[in-house]
């Protein structure tokens, strides 16, 4: 037995801005943004939240794979702007899509969300707990940014991607190259100690016996410099970990895709690993930074547009606040 994606599915809100509408709002420039982040153009929620975009990206993955909402086991959905602290995402998704017989939960792993996700739903798959799962990645960072921070504000984005993942038999998964479809390995690590480089406050301790009432800012505040060091050095080194495991070397891999924060980053960690940087897509230049919802709507982008051949070997790989980090290889 062998835990297969059988179909993706994204949604993203209508509404782009682009790095000239951002020069409208703070003193940044085209320029500034491309040669920093190979942004250009980001999508903007005007009245989408996270569980409407989750929720659409799952219809779209059923779709895909040719499954019922009826038939879903298990709803794991990574997010770190939920509209609600109550109920959680995943439970809001389970009712817009009607799949009465999931479990469902959301964590919260930052942009490492989707692949914490993947990886929780494939270890419960492989204690026979449950034979199916839809993952997801979903965010509404506009409303986590402070709008007057150009150092922020120029990076993320919205949006949402989902994943619809099953246990299928050996034979089921076995591919024309000879590779059979399925997860090779995982690695995924957390460096707490360093979280402080990018946070975003809730509530702090309120209640009428309360002795510090200071509560922490609503916005997310980053060491920009701080975290580029940790991705371009933790990035490659969690992937060459995941590559060992699995057996394999760079070469061996047709893509890799990568949490979509920052072109320069990505292009350090192909040069790191000594891969083709052709052999790494990106998206980031028209949707930006969507957190937990980068690598699905990605993978999403690449199946539909027929870059995807099932025994194709992909490495996933995120990193994000936490600060968390974490690399799968798969057999598409
Ligand atoms: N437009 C114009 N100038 C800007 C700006 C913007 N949007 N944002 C910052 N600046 C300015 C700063 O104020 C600073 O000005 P100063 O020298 O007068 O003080 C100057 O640009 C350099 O700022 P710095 O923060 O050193 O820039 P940088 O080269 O580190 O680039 C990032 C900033 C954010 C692009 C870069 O640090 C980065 O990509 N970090 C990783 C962030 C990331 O990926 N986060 C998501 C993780 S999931």
């Amino acid at each position: 037995m062998t835990v297969k994606i059988s179909g993706t599915g994204s949604a993203l809100p209508e509404k782009t801005v682009t790095n000239f509408d951002m020069a409208k709002l703070v003193d940044t420039s085209d320029e500034w943004i491309r040669e920093r982040t190979g942004i250009a153009e980001r999508r903007i929620s005007t009245k989408d939240t996270v569980s409407t975009l989750a929720a659409k990206a799952c219809q779209a993955a059923l779709e895909n794979a040719g499954a019922s909402a009826e038939e879903v086991e298990l709803i794991i959905v990574a997010t770190c702007s939920p509209e609600l602290l109550l109920p959680c995402c995943a439970c809001q998704v389970q009712s817009i899509i009607d799949a009465p017989h999931a479990a469902a939960f959301d964590i919260n792993a930052a942009c490492s969300g989707f692949l914490f996700a993947l990886n929780t739903a494939y270890a419960y798959m492989n204690t026979g707990l449950y034979k199916n799962a839809l993952i997801v990645g979903s965010e509404v960072l506009s409303k986590l940014v402070d709008w007057s921070d150009r150092s922020t504000c120029v990076l993320f984005g919205d949006g949402a991607g989902a994943a619809y993942i099953q246990m299928v038999d050996d034979k089921d998964a076995q591919c024309e190259n000879g590779r059979r479809s399925g997860i090779e390995s995982i690695v995924q690590g957390s460096d707490g100690a360093r979280g402080a480089a990018l946070s975003c406050g809730e509530r702090g301790v309120s209640n009428p016996f309360a002795v510090d009432s200071e509560q922490p800012s609503k916005y997310i505040h980053m060491d920009g410099q701080e975290v580029y060091k940790f991705a371009t050095r933790q990035v490659p080194a969690c992937i060459s970990e995941a590559l060992d495991k699995a057996g394999i070397g760079a070469s061996d891999v047709d893509k890799f895709v990568l949490h979509q924060a920052n072109v320069r980053i990505i292009e350090s960690v192909a040069k790191r690993l000594k891969a083709d940087i052709s052999k790494f897509p990106m998206n980031l230049d028209r949707v930006g930074n969507m957190s937990s919802a980068t690598i699905p709507v990605l993978l999403d982008e690449l199946n539909r547009s027929g870059q995807l051949k099932r025994g194709d070997r992909l490495v996933l790989s995120g990193f994000g606040a936490g600060l968390t980090y974490g690399a799968s290889v798969i057999v598409w």
